[in-house]
């Protein structure tokens, strides 16, 4: 089943409990969560306290964590705390990523492996093994609104022949300027888990939200 998870990054934070609340009717399941540290990217997003407040006005639904952050490590526990169900790691943000991964499970949550446009899949494949969720980049990580880089879709073919090859499990996300006229693109490539930013939030949350979730059926 493919799922839908509507990126916070481009919520309106001046209404930020009312457009959650909107999403969430809809029947959404996932909220994708977006850690900057300015570091790993050149950008700074939110941390622990707008999580913590996210979970709070919206109990029931899943938060998925995508960290760009560099050495993410040293922010599980503050995270893991808070309640979320997965948490992505880059491949490019650790030096010990298999390690990292493992602290991940090692909490009883989801651990997911996330590679930037530039990074082939050939560099995660040690780590497929243990992943519940590898994310595709099809942006630059750092802001929202960007452009979908269509060759980057064909990573996510890659991935689904390894997972198919090796007998594995994981959910294949994809990131970064997804709309209503690459979606099917995105699915084809072999996602199923959608994440949208710029095209959800926004004067019809509502509508754009019912929409997406029409299109992946
Ligand atoms: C970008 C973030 C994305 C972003 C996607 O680095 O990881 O999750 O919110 O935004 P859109 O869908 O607008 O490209
Ligand atoms: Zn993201």
């Amino acid at each position: 089943m493919n799922k839908l998870a509507p990126s916070m990054l481009s919520i309106d934070f001046g209404h930020m409990e009312e457009q959650l609340m909107i999403v969430a009717g809809t029947g959404v399941e996932i909220i994708h969560v977006d850690i900057m540290d300015g570091m790993f990217v050149p950008n700074i997003s939110f941390g622990p306290p707008v999580i913590k407040y996210v979970k709070k006005a919206i109990p029931d639904i899943k938060l998925d964590v995508h960290m760009m952050v560099q050495d993410p490590s040293r922010y599980f526990d503050k995270i893991i705390q808070l309640g979320v169900d997965n948490i992505t790691i880059h491949a490019e943000a650790t030096e010990n990523l298999r390690d990292d991964l493992l602290k991940i499970k090692d909490y009883g949550i989801k651990a997911g492996v996330a590679i930037s446009p530039d990074t082939p899949v050939s560099e995660i494949e040690p780590v497929l093994g243990i992943v519940d969720l590898v994310l595709i980049m099809t942006v630059y990580p750092g802001f929202g609104g960007q452009k979908l880089i269509p060759e980057a879709l064909d990573k996510a073919r890659e991935a689904k022949a390894l997972r198919e090859d090796k007998g594995l499990e994981y959910d294949i996300e994809v990131d970064g300027g997804i709309n209503r006229e690459n979606i099917k693109d995105a699915l084809d490539a072999g996602i199923n888990v959608i994440v949208a930013g710029s095209a959800i939030f926004g004067e019809h949350t509502e509508e754009n939200a019912k929409e997406f979730l029409e299109l992946i059926k």
